[in-house]
């Protein structure tokens, strides 16, 4: 049977809350980071001051100082309420052998970690995956970040999925060190995972901004799900997890509140014909999808691995 493609348009948390409960075997969400107002909100002290600019107790003058602004601390804290709800959420909607996969920026995935820490359970955070890449400016007052984290739980740390078979090879960083039977076949992965970015000229490209590699999705898809599974992405963008979903065997549930995600993914995701729920996609979109030359119609373009 051909794997069944559901794209949702609206608000996740909603959608979810009406999505029955253990029916996924794979979540995996890329947020935006801080959906929340930016809010500067400054700490002020009042102190004693003869030229002060206010009167206060006891009829003295004060001037107020400054102390600080927390605009920063504000705008995570906004985010991590923001994900708190959702994150219980997808806890409901796994399965209990299902695994639940976290796409953050190094500055935020700390505390996002604490956070689902407590939601699964220390015992069921099984890898945090490093997808390093290398592209754009490089500081020369740090050490460039060049790398997104990417945190695996288990919802049971004792059977979960892990097609271990099914992984890709990567080349020896010293071929000469091993057979070269050995160094033909290359060696499976560690948690550092290499890639390129989306090329910004190459097929696979839709202009979202936020897009992730197919390469990445379809690692996680076929390594921790099985054929004919069901996937959910509630933050899906440009629908990167449910192409590499469906041309995987698998199942896809996707969500998104943003019309120009919708736009892509009829395109990019015509090819499965997917139903669409809250969202008519115009035939023009469906037929661009359809086009021979449209990239969502070339077959996954090979992932380009480097270590
Ligand atoms: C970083 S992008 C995901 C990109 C995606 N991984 C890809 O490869 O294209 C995050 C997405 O979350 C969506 N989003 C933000 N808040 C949302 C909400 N409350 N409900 C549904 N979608 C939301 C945004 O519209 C955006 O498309």
């Amino acid at each position: 049977m051909a794997p069944q493609l559901d794209i949702y348009f609206g608000d996740n948390l909603g959608i979810m809350r009406g999505l029955p409960e253990a029916s996924f075997d794979l979540i995996y969400i890329d947020p935006p980071f801080n959906t929340g107002k930016t809010q500067a909100r400054s700490r002020i002290q009042t102190i004693r001051d003869p030229e002060g600019d206010r009167n206060g107790f006891g009829g003295q003058r004060y001037r107020t100082v400054k102390i600080g602004t927390q605009a920063f601390a504000d705008n995570f804290d906004d985010f991590l309420a923001f994900l708190e709800p959702r994150l219980e959420e997808a806890v409901r909607l796994l399965r209990p052998e299902g695994s639940f996969f976290l796409h953050l920026d190094y500055r935020e995935v700390h505390y996002a970690k604490v956070l689902l820490d407590g939601l699964f359970g220390r015992d069921s955070f099984m890898n945090e995956i490093i997808w390093a890449y290398d592209y754009g400016a490089r500081s020369k007052r740090k050490w460039p970040a060049k790398h997104d984290n990417i945190l695996w739980y288990a919802k049971n740390p004792d059977r979960y999925t892990f097609r271990f078979e099914d992984m890709d090879r990567i080349p020896y960083m010293a071929p000469g060190l091993v057979t070269p039977e050995k160094a033909d076949r290359g060696k499976t992965p560690t948690d550092v995972w290499w890639h390129t970015i989306v090329p910004t000229n190459g097929r696979e490209r839709t202009g979202y901004p936020t897009q992730k590699p197919l390469g990445i999705l379809n690692r996680i898809i076929r390594i921790h799900s099985n054929p004919g599974d069901t996937v959910l992405d509630f933050f899906a963008g440009s629908g990167t997890t449910g192409e590499a979903a469906i041309r995987n065997g698998r199942n896809a549930v996707l969500i998104d509140n943003n019309p120009e995600a919708m736009e892509v993914m009829a395109r990019r995701l015509a090819f499965a014909a997917p139903r669409f729920h809250g969202y008519e996609p115009s035939p023009a979109q469906m037929d661009a999808g359809t086009a021979t030359d449209c990239p969502a119609r070339a077959p996954v373009a090979k992932a380009i691995w480097r270590l």
